[in-house]
């Protein structure tokens, strides 16, 4: 049996290797490593992808983040509502920006923004809703727009995990996830559903005059060369990233499905073990499982974890410390958060292997392994 990986990327780089090193060798022979060809057909090629307007690429998704906020012009003080329960880029950048973190709770069942508590957090300094569609599946966008409509405030989407999804509006209307909003922010970090060989990022929008700032701010806060009109940053996806990502585009809708095969597998493994809760699914949304992540009910986690690491299966906890309780959010960490359902997953999760090339023998291996601890 091949060694079991949470992620195995260096596999399905070998399935594609001879296209991914001609895509390579072309950035080579052109000697444009800094805004190539490859990176103005990864913008055109992702916009066909995503059926959106505008990509502005970057150097990784948590640049992405800090860039729309810094687009839609919040102001120090203002606050920006994002749930706890994700990765910590999503409200670093907010910190990062002097704007302010109010966290709010998830869904136990899509572990997505809650309405609820969304609704509850929105105060008159409230500028901007962060949702996350955490793991591979979507927050309920449509309610989130119409809040945020009702209250004039801006959504940036945080698309790091679920790039492929796709979203259903009551009406029947299918859009991408990272289209909804004002804004999409994503991640092509190695082990994302479309990961490059190193950092990258981007930002979506239909909206012409927030692509503009975008890229204005990705690239020093140039107009024209040497003419730098607002304070920007910068963040560039390198081409050779953008060449590998153009090759790996092609293979995205093939990679998610090959992530749901995997759920689906582990899903039916698990029907009948009660001390396992198999993620839920959203009816509006698909799943591209960038994780599999389950809930252990009235299980020792550590015990749990240290038997599979003990079989060779690898596991982990995403994410055992919620926004509001990390230390780097000083003040907000002592304030009087009231977020259970957080506080419970963080307490129970944990996540299983979940990647583009696992096989049968693997799969079964890892479902045995978990079986057995239960016996
Ligand atoms: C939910 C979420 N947001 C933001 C990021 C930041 O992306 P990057 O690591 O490319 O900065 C990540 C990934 O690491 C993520 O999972």
């Amino acid at each position: 049996m091949r060694k079991i990986q949470m992620v195995d990327t260096k596999n399905q780089y070998l399935a594609i290797q001879s296209e991914v090193d001609q895509a390579i060798q072309e950035v080579l022979d052109s000697a444009a490593y800094i805004n190539g060809k490859a990176v103005k057909d990864f913008i055109q090629n992702l916009s066909t992808y995503l059926g959106v307007e505008y990509v502005i690429p970057c150097a990784n998704g948590t640049d992405a983040l800090q860039i729309a906020m810094m687009a839609l012009g919040l102001e120090p003080g203002d606050e920006v509502i994002t749930p706890s329960f994700t990765y910590i880029a999503t409200t670093e950048v907010v910190a990062l920006l002097k704007l302010k973190p109010v966290f709010v709770d998830v869904d136990p069942i899509t572990f997505c923004m809650d309405i609820e508590s969304l609704q509850k957090a929105i105060t008159p300094k409230t500028k901007a809703i962060v949702p996350v569609h955490l793991y591979g599946q979507a927050a309920p966008m449509e309610q989130i727009m119409e809040i945020a409509k009702a209250h004039h405030l801006y959504v940036i989407e945080d698309n790091a995990q679920a790039i492929g999804c796709d979203y259903t509006f009551s009406n029947g209307v299918i859009k991408k996830t990272g289209t909804i909003g004002h804004i999409g922010a994503t991640s092509f970090y190695p082990s994302k559903n479309l990961g490059a060989f190193g950092d990258g990022g981007a930002l979506f929008t239909h909206d012409k005059v927030l692509a503009d700032k975008m890229n204005m701010i990705a690239n020093h806060g140039q107009s024209a060369r040497y003419y730098h009109d607002v304070v920007g940053c910068n963040s560039r996806l390198d081409s050779i990233q953008a060449a590998i990502l153009n090759i790996k585009l092609k293979h995205l809708d093939k990679y998610n499905a090959a992530r749901q095969q995997v759920a689906k597998y582990y899903d039916a493994a698990f029907a009948q073990l009660e001390a396992i809760i198999p993620p839920g699914a959203a009816n509006y949304s698909t799943h591209v499982y960038h994780q599999y992540t389950i809930q252990l009910k009235g299980v020792d986690r550590a015990a749990f974890m240290a038997h599979l690491i003990g079989k060779e299966i690898p596991c982990m906890i995403y994410y055992p410390v919620p926004g509001h309780l990390q230390k780097m959010f000083g003040e907000q960490k002592n304030a009087d958060w009231n977020l259970p359902v957080t506080d419970q997953l963080t307490s129970c999760v944990c996540s299983l292997p979940v990647h583009t090339e696992m096989d049968e023998v693997q799969l079964l291996y890892i479902v045995e392994g978990i079986k057995s601890f239960f016996k």
